[in-house]
């Protein structure tokens, strides 16, 4: 049955939604609803205040209650949408991208303390780059900065490749297909940082959300020893692709900590916590000793 009729006025089919997601124990059924709006039909909250009394067409009414059916088996807003907000940018996303999360930004901060001079000419390279949130924010925030992406899937690549021509980054980017660092030669591919969000989760992690796990692709969610993989084949060859004073920094899972810690002393770095805003351990930073 659909939920919104045809010749319903914009502003009651506003409440309408909101009514809708909240009965369906959407938690953020206010900032869907705007999204929906201003995303999916074209109106801002001012356009909406502005024409709330004109009619909806038919083509707009099925395509909210399009939305609203997707959004009710669980499917996350952004995979409908086809696009989340990070930093300070949208990227596309699709079923084969994780949806960027904004504990990742933790990353993105200590990454901006780290080299706090936006001119600078940064080499990096991200491990796992998905929809590319990280990698082109950074490449945003350092206009001089050049760098490699890596990620397993074809798929995946090509929306980041799509992200990065739309933010215009793409001359400053690299992508790869690779299973980690295996198509990259160490002589030569040497970055002044690594940055890495892998996937983390344990197979039978009691803790994932339903639709994470429904929807949200496998490759970028697990990992098998206990969640621990991608960190030790990524740390054990970190270093061949570091200069002297290179960094790895990675998001970490919130029990993670102690294991990345003891690889990191494994593998001879030196290594410190970031907590995120909530202050759940969330990123992991590995420096190279000097020797
Ligand atoms: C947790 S997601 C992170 C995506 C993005 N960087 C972000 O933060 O939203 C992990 C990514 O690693 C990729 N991946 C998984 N296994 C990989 C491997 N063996 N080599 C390279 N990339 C891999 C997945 O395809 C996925 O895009």
């Amino acid at each position: 049955m659909d939920l919104i009729k045809d010749n319903s006025k914009l502003k009651y089919a506003y409440e309408q939604v909101k009514e809708c997601l909240l009965a369906n124990n959407i938690h953020e059924f206010v900032f869907e609803t705007r999204i929906i709006f201003e995303d999916l039909l074209g109106y801002s909250p001012s356009k909406i205040k502005l024409h709330g009394d004109s009619l909806l067409t038919s083509d707009e009414v099925e395509r909210l209650n399009n939305c609203l059916k997707q959004r009710f088996t669980g499917k996350p807003l952004a995979y409908i949408i086809g696009k989340a907000f990070f930093w300070n940018n949208f990227f596309k996303v699709n079923e084969h991208t994780l949806i960027p999360r904004q504990d990742t930004e933790t990353l993105m901060v200590e990454i901006l303390k780290l080299y706090p001079t936006k001119t600078q000419d940064i080499k990096i390279l991200d491990l796992g780059t998905g929809s590319g949130c990280i990698i082109l924010s950074l490449l945003d925030e350092y206009k001089n900065s050049q760098a490699m992406a890596i990620d397993i899937s074809a798929d995946t690549l090509a929306i980041a490749q799509e992200n990065a021509l739309s933010l215009n980054l793409e001359d400053r980017v690299k992508f790869i297909q690779s299973n980690w660092f295996d198509e990259l030669d160490s002589c030569v591919d040497k970055f002044d940082l690594i940055v890495s969000n892998p996937p983390y989760i344990d197979v039978s992690d009691p803790f994932i959300a339903q639709n994470v796990a429904k929807f949200e692709p496998k490759q970028a969610l697990y990992a098998k020893n206990n969640g621990l993989q991608a960190y030790e084949i990524i740390i054990s060859q970190a270093r061949n692709f570091l200069k002297a004073q290179g960094r790895l920094v990675l998001e970490i899972g919130w029990q993670q900590w102690e294991s990345v810690q003891a690889l990191a002393l494994r593998y001879d770095f030196s290594s410190y916590l970031v907590k995120d805003i909530s202050q759940n351990p969330r990123c992991a930073v590995l420096e190279c000793k000097t020797r």
